[in-house]
């Protein structure tokens, strides 16, 4: 609508909310930021705290401690409440708890009259993109997980690392479950257009091995964080506000999100890690990459793997 101002709604002020709220004012990502969640004192703690800082920030946003109500001129509803990984956890042991708890916030958001975009962070993400998809009617453009965002920018964090270049130079994919059996696409990894295989094979300092190092430390990254500080946030929060911006200003920029296939890959009816093209409409496209085999094996064992998950309770 023309004049509209942006408005986001975030439901969930636990340390990925807050950490997301506080990313998005230092950004100037939105007009409108409302805070929702259970836990009152707290949400409306962290709306004064922010506002305090808001002399500091590059333009001012408006943000409040609202209701679901405020879900019904909202473009975007940002999922970030429900229980999270503890040591030794896996992210799928969550889907009991927070499908249950997803169940009853998608109600109160669509009883407001929202029919806007839903971005879900919450883990097991992709089953719980899913859930929100189902749960909520939208078509499934409009319901998007932050999927494997946040294992893609750790992919090129450590490979920019590793060969001492610009991670924005460096392209490279994860895809699948943003879990376990998630995977990265080597056969479509580059730095600066040049195969990153290739690179490998020119100078002898470079072992295929080290690729496999890199990969596992992407894949485990959770663990090791939540072994040190109990749980993490700051880099899931980046992506969040990274895959915010693309929507609200309508950028067309290709992220690694949880996408629903609907027939791309040889998959169908599942929400999974996929390179998307993300604008002010949702999902306009899944980008479908070229796999070779053990890519295009490893992928399918990840859509299994979620699917054994997600059946049980939606079909
Ligand atoms: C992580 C959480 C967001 O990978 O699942 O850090």
């Amino acid at each position: 609508m023309k004049g509209k101002v942006n408005r986001v709604v975030l439901v969930g002020t636990g340390f990925v909310g807050s950490s997301y709220a506080f990313a998005m004012l230092n950004q100037r990502v939105t007009e409108e930021l409302v805070l929702v969640d259970l836990n009152k004192e707290k949400s409306e703690g962290d709306a004064m705290d922010l506002n305090h800082g808001m002399p500091f920030a590059p333009s001012p946003t408006k943000i409040w401690f609202g209701s679901y109500a405020d879900c019904k001129d909202a473009d975007l509803v940002v999922l970030c409440a429900g229980a999270n990984q503890k040591p030794g956890e896996t992210r799928l042991d969550l889907v009991e708890k927070n499908t249950r708890i997803f169940k009853g916030i998608v109600e109160q958001v669509m009883g407001s009259g929202f029919d806007g975009i839903f971005l879900v962070a919450t883990n097991p993400v992709d089953i719980l993109t899913y859930a929100v998809w189902k749960f909520s009617g939208l078509p499934k453009e409009r319901v998007i997980g932050s999927g494997t965002i946040l294992d893609t920018a750790r992919l090129r964090f450590l490979l920019g690392d590793y060969f001492n270049v610009d991670t924005r130079n460096v392209h490279a994919y994860i895809i699948g479950e943003h879990g376990d059996t998630e995977l990265p696409v080597w056969s479509h990894a580059d730095i600066g257009g040049k195969p990153i295989l290739d690179i490998m094979a020119e100078k002898d300092e470079y072992k295929v091995e080290d690729l496999q190092g890199i990969f596992t430390n992407v894949r485990d990254a959770a663990y090791h964080i939540i072994q040190r500080k109990g749980a993490t946030y700051y880099g899931i929060a980046m992506g969040l506000v990274r895959l915010t911006k693309a929507i609200l200003h309508n950028e067309n920029s290709i992220l690694t999100v949880s996408a629903y296939l609907d027939g791309e890959y040889g998959q169908s009816d599942i929400y999974i890690g996929v390179p998307a093209i993300v604008n002010r409409d949702g999902i306009r496209e899944v980008l479908e990459l070229i796999l070779n085999e053990s890519e295009q094996k490893q992928f399918a064992h990840s859509v299994d793997v979620l699917k054994e998950i997600k059946d049980p309770f939606f079909n």
